[in-house]
């Protein structure tokens, strides 16, 4: 399989210059008071399509009265949820609360809120599927019914919802372009059609509602503005729309292909009539930057959008000068030999090759696996457990333990304020600030976390692939990652372009999965792994083995891999999934998130798999160590410091 990537780049690169300046784009609409009016038509249309959904479901209640008729039922359900993705741009944008109860997994939900309290169940399509298919069972009918009236109630609820609500301009075209990144990140992957796979169709449907709510608000304003532009994007709506239409197998379909012929130059398309019609992007800061076109440009990912606060540029680069030489400096241990770089070394896209980092002086092991640091900005909480929420304050878990680097913050600080340098330093990342312990340590803190944020390196071979800027990768890592949005399903736990589990389209919240991890690789005679996971953090039964969905970029350079490095290589870890996770290998795993049935790859695919992986490496300007520590003047034995820890 080839995709001919090159002649997409110039398309790419002109549209990509002609968004530049779009950012600073005017606020008022050039569509004028004519697009309100517009509007209000999309609204009605988005209503309409609810009262259809509406009607289709009561048809579906009445249609389980003949018990025998399943192509009537399964022909109301494709209908009924194809109704909903028509509608899905607005009802997750402006109501994810109920898109969620309508369309979410089938998987119980634990309340962290509310430890000791039952689960809530889970309801809605896909839970109507997983009744529906892939047999259909006439003594499940009473439990279709069940969810068909739930879909019927949150369809109601809905209907004054929307009546009660008004959109406006910025976020009405925002919520269009959000469902282009649901579609590229979770629509192919068969996110939400698990057991059915209808994902390929119900996107072409999703993206249908995408064009036509285009179409009312906006399509005869962009007509008189530029006649070939509106004609340019109809005719990508169309053969985009058809490509989806006319997929005939889930697993077959090529998605590289299908991304940079298609959908992403659709999207370039929609941001250029966006400008060219003047409408506002949103403000609010944001992972995933609001001029995006593609999830897969180059800089849009911010991970200061995780931070308690956002700071000028000036500070973010002086914070990071500091933040970086701290990392490297054993001044930050009890001993004055352990740097955060002891177990997180920059060659090794910041991990250290073993399954648990080396302990202090002695003393155990970590518990875990130090994992990368790369991208790892990008999340809305750190650690497996989830436990920290604020990268200014993982360090200081680190910093106190006994098996780590053993020391007393405030003692260090004192310490590291000693040195001239390290004070102008402080100076400098936080002007006028009070010298105190206190502050110091949180600034220190700061500084650390300022230099994490700024490891962020996105443009592996998969992205330059993507973008169609260069055919990067070989047959085998193309297949390989047709296969992890297809039929291996990772990409349903690992979304692209980030490839850990914070949740696009909004970015905002890190998810966790039980897949039943095992001491180690002799499948045969599996264990599972002992530790608690997110259960040690809040004790509710759905936490128990829960860890953290991590990056798999650079995931060519940080074996051994998952929370305990359990496994050697990547190979195990794909046999692993086929397996299908812990429960799929015989353990008794409590509420399994990862589907424990074998995804039957084969050797060759399990070898493309891991070729894909290898597409994902890439830690430009990142491997670097500083070449000297700031000095202290007075303290000659200071000057023997090693860059980045003895050990
Ligand atoms: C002794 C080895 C060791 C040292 C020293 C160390 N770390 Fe880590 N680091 C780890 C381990 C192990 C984890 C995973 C902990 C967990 O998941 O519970 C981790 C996790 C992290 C994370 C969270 C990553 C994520 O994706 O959740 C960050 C950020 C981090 N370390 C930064 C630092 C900084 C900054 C320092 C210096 C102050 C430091 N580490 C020192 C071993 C170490
Ligand atoms: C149900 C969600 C889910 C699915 C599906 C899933 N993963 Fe994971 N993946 C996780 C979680 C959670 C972890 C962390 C496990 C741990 O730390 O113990 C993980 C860890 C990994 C790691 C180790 C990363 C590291 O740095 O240690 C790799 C590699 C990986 N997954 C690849 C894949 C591949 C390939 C697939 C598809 C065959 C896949 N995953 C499917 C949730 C998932």
């Amino acid at each position: 399989m080839t995709v001919k990537v090159r002649k997409y780049r110039l398309l790419a690169c002109l549209i990509a210059s002609a968004m530049i300046p779009m950012t600073g784009c005017e606020k008022t609409s050039a569509t004028g008071r004519q697009s309100i009016n517009t509007l209000d038509a999309a609204k009605q249309e988005y209503r309409n399509g609810i009262d259809s959904l509406s009607a289709l479901l009561v048809q579906a209640d009445s249609a389980f009265n003949n018990p025998n008729d399943s192509v009537r039922v399964r022909s109301l359900f494709q209908q009924a949820r194809r109704q909903f993705k028509h509608g899905e741009f607005l009802t997750e944008y402006f109501a994810g609360g109920i898109a969620a109860k309508m369309n979410g997994p089938d998987l119980l939900e634990w309340d962290e809120d509310e430890v000791g309290g039952p689960p809530e169940q889970p309801e809605g399509f896909q839970v109507w599927e997983g009744l529906l298919y892939p047999a259909y069972r006439i003594e499940t009918r009473d439990a279709m019914r069940a969810q068909v009236r739930r879909l019927q109630a949150r369809v109601n609820y809905l209907k004054m919802y929307v009546d009660s609500r008004k959109f406006e301009e910025a976020s009405y075209f925002d919520a269009l372009m959000q469902e282009t990144v649901r579609i590229t990140t979770k629509g192919l992957s068969g996110f939400d059609s698990p057991i059915a796979l209808f994902s390929l169709t119900e996107s072409a449907e999703a993206l249908e509602g995408v064009r036509s709510a285009f179409a009312v608000a906006y399509g005869k304003a962009l007509e008189k503005t530029s006649a070939p532009q509106a004609r340019l994007l109809d005719s990508s709506f169309r053969a985009t729309i058809h490509v989806l239409r006319s997929a005939k197998n889930f697993d077959a379909f090529d998605r590289t292909e299908f991304l940079v012929r298609n959908l992403n130059p659709l999207c370039f398309q929609l941001r250029v009539a966006q400008r060219a019609l003047r409408i506002a992007l949103p403000t609010d800061l944001r992972a995933l930057k609001p001029g995006f076109a593609t999830v897969f440009d180059s800089g849009l990912f911010d991970p200061w959008s995780f931070a308690p606060e956002n700071i000028p540029d000036s500070l973010k680069e002086s914070r990071r000068e500091l933040g970086r030489l701290l990392f490297f400096d054993p001044i930050l241990s009890g001993n004055g030999k352990r740097a955060c770089a002891s177990c997180h070394h920059p060659e090794r896209a910041f991990t250290d090759g073993l399954a648990r980092s080396t302990g202090f002086n002695g003393a155990g092991a970590p518990l875990r696996n130090a994992p990368t640091l790369l991208n790892a900005a990008l999340q809305s909480r750190y650690f497996s457990d989830l436990a920290v929420i604020y990268l200014e304050d993982q360090a200081t878990q680190v910093l106190r333990s006994e098996r780590e680097m053993h020391a007393v913050p405030h003692d260090i600080v004192r310490r590291i304020k000693e040195s001239p340098e390290y004070a102008r330093l402080f100076q400098k990342a936080f002007p006028g600030a009070q010298d105190s312990t206190e502050k110091s340590d949180l600034q220190m803190r700061q500084a650390l976390a300022a230099y994490v944020r700024s490891l962020v390196a996105l443009n592996a071979p998969f992205d330059k692939t993507l973008r169609g800027e260069a055919f990067a990768m070989s047959p085998e890592a193309l297949r390989g990652f047709n296969l992890f949005m297809g039929k291996a399903k990772c990409a349903t736990c690992h979304f692209p372009p980030l490839f850990n589990g914070t949740v696009p389209p909004e970015y905002t919240e890190s998810e966790k999965e039980v897949i039943g991890v095992t001491e180690g690789p002799h499948f045969r005679k599996a264990r599972l792994d002992k530790d608690p996971g997110r259960y040690g953090v809040v004790s509710v039964a759905g936490n128990i083995g829960a860890v953290k969905t991590p990056t798999l970029r650079n995931v060519a350079l940080t074996a051994p891999y998952m929370h305990n490095g359990a496994f050697g290589t990547l190979r195990e870890v794909v046999e692993f999934y086929n397996a299908g996770g812990g429960a799929g290998l015989g353990l008794d795993v409590p509420g399994q998130t990862l589907p424990s049935d074998s995804l039957r790859l084969n050797t060759q695919e399990v070898s493309d798999l891991v070729a894909f992986l290898g597409a994902l490496t890439d830690t430009t300007g990142t491997t670097g160590r500083p070449e000297r520590l700031p000095e202290f003047p007075e303290q000659p034995e200071m000057s023997h410091r090693k860059i980045g820890g003895k050990y």
